[in-house]
């Protein structure tokens, strides 16, 4: 039998790779993370001085830069890990200046390219749980589960402040709510893989849900498809 895909979409800060990966350690899967490369390119980029943080610059250097950027996905005990030419940029991947990159540059067709041939190797090997914003509709048009994940922007905000240790403050949480809708926007409307959900994307709105009974919820949809946890 072919490797089994599940695909989990949604906007950012929707809870998608804290539930991929629950739902990855339920079902014994792997957890890919999609979002992780396009945030491992722009690290590359800043690192290699081919853009500004602004997104100005040599735009043209990424692509040319890119068939020679040693970007490898290596399974550990505690899911992947993104190296980026031999190093581990490990949690600079989180840099608020990398995630206004990587959402820059996955507006491109080289980066996207790339990534995408990365995670569908992966996903040839092993059964996964992937993660991102396309995964549905463009990386694996045929999974044989597809759940869009989405909340309310100020509650994701909250989460997200929390995640991070920060008080989740009414003029903290607006501030924060203004960046994912700007990310939102610009993910939504690139002519590239935009951000949508599948035709037959199970949707999720978990704003007022538990992260468990997000997973508990995604849990049954697989069993209903069929999709077995394989360590039991
Ligand atoms: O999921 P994330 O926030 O780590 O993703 C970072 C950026 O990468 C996001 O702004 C959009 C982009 N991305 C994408 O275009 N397609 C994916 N499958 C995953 C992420």
């Amino acid at each position: 039998m072919s490797p089994r895909i599940v695909a989990i979409d949604g906007p950012a800060a929707s809870g998608k790779s804290t539930t991929a990966r629950r739902v990855a350690d339920a079902l014994g899967f792997e957890h890919l993370n999609s979002g992780l490369l396009y945030r491992a390119v722009a690290w590359a980029a800043r690192e290699g001085g081919w853009l500004q943080d602004s997104g100005d610059g040599r735009t043209d250097a990424v692509d040319r830069a890119l068939p020679d950027l040693g970007l490898e996905l290596v399974p550990g005990a505690d899911g992947y890990v993104v190296r980026v030419d031999g190093r581990e940029p490990g949690s600079a991947l989180r840099d608020p200046a990398v995630t206004r990159l990587a959402s820059l540059l996955s507006a491109r067709a080289p980066v996207r390219r790339r990534v995408n041939e990365l995670v569908r190797e992966e996903a040839r090997r092993r059964d996964v749980v992937c993660d991102g914003r396309d995964i549905g509709t463009v990386v694996f048009p045929h999974a044989d589960l597809k759940v869009f994940l989405y909340a309310d922007e100020e509650e994701r905000a909250r989460r997200r402040l929390l995640e991070r240790g920060e008080a989740p403050a009414l003029e903290a949480v607006a501030a924060e709510a203004g960046r994912l809708r700007e990310r939102d926007a610009a993910d939504a409307s690139r002519s590239l893989a935009p951000l949508h959900p599948a035709d037959d994307a199970v949707r999720l709105d978990t704003t007022e849900l538990s992260p468990g009974a997000v997973v508990d919820r995604i849990l049954r949809e697989a069993r209903s498809r069929g999709i077995r946890p394989r360590h039991v």
